[in-house]
């Protein structure tokens, strides 16, 4: 654990005592001498990281990890909720894509956003492996087309085909049903012994979709691409994924001339409400 550097303004610390009362695992307090908040002695390591002291404080008065409140985006700057039940409706998993490289300007804005995303205890243990340019999504496509060609002609029962019995007819015409002619991959891994390493690469994941498809990126999640690369280890291993993090999902993204005109219209969720 580093140093928390918490620091409270004091020109500008009202004694609200919000960023107290917000803290998760309330190691902050009232000094009782200063009379100003200050961590509680020796409960530095039970810290998260998680910042909301920063966040929630009205003055802009703590700084924590040597952050200036002054820095962050500013927090009232939340979209128009039917713009997002928009967004959400109409996220489509994209399936055609132009054969080119997003402009970088966009790629980076979606990787940085990836700083935000929530992971299980604040641990931020994920790690995420891009596919920048379209030539080296081909060279991972002709090399599964190759493969699969040959299973085709000699080995028709192998059991990568057999876990795609439906695909079959496509992969006979030579369709890249895997990578779906997408330029550009992300692959989210986790560090095996965080916190959560089952969701939090798929929860940053359905971040990375909402907002590429605000950008007017097309996506689709893509466990055929994930499957893939466990079934040709020498595919996995071109990630070079960091030691001790693991792929917890795939997806595939890019520029798409296609557009849905309308929102599909699916039945609602099931629930109940539990008396
Ligand atoms: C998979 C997952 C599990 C979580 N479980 C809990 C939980 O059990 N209790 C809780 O208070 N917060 C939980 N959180 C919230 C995180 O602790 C929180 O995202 C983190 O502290 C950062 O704060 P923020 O979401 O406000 O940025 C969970 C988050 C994720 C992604
Ligand atoms: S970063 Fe989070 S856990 Fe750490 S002191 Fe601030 S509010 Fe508490
Ligand atoms: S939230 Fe800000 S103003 Fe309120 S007690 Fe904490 S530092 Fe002071």
């Amino acid at each position: 654990m580093t140093e928390l550097k918490f620091h409270v303004d004091e020109s500008k610390c009202i004694r609200c005592g919000a960023c107290i009362r917000d803290c998760a695992p309330a190691i902050l307090e009232f000094d009782p001498d200063s009379e100003y908040p200050r961590v509680i002695p020796g409960a530095e390591p039970g810290c998260t990281r998680c910042q909301h002291c920063l966040a929630v404080c009205p003055r802009a008065a703590v700084e924590i990890f040597g952050r200036d409140p002054e820095e962050s985006l500013p927090g009232n700057a939340v979209p128009d909720p039917d713009e997002i039940l928009s967004l959400i409706a109409n996220r489509r998993s994209f399936r055609s894509y132009r054969h080119e490289n997003l402009d970088r300007v966009t790629l980076d804005k979606l990787k940085d956003m990836l700083r935000f995303v929530p992971t299980g205890v604040n641990a931020h243990s994920l790690h995420f492996a891009f596919i920048d340019e379209v030539e080296v999504m081909d060279s991972f496509r002709n090399y599964v087309m190759d493969r699969v060609a040959g299973m085709l002609a000699e080995d028709p029962d192998n059991p990568f085909l057999s876990r795609m019995e439906r695909y079959r007819r496509q992969f006979i015409e030579g369709r890249d049903v895997i990578f779906r002619g997408a330029p550009h991959m992300v692959v989210a891994a986790a560090k095996e012994d965080s916190p959560c390493p089952a969701y939090d690469p798929v929860i940053a994941l359905s971040y990375f979709e909402l907002y590429a498809q605000s950008l007017g990126v097309g996506t689709v999640w893509c466990g055929l691409a994930l499957g893939t690369l466990n079934y040709f280890p020498e595919l996995m291993a071109r990630l070079k994924l960091p030691e001790g993090y693991k792929a917890g999902y795939c997806m595939l993204f890019g520029p798409t001339g296609l557009r849905y005109p309308r929102a599909t219209q699916p039945d609602p969720a099931g629930m109940h409400s539990v008396e």
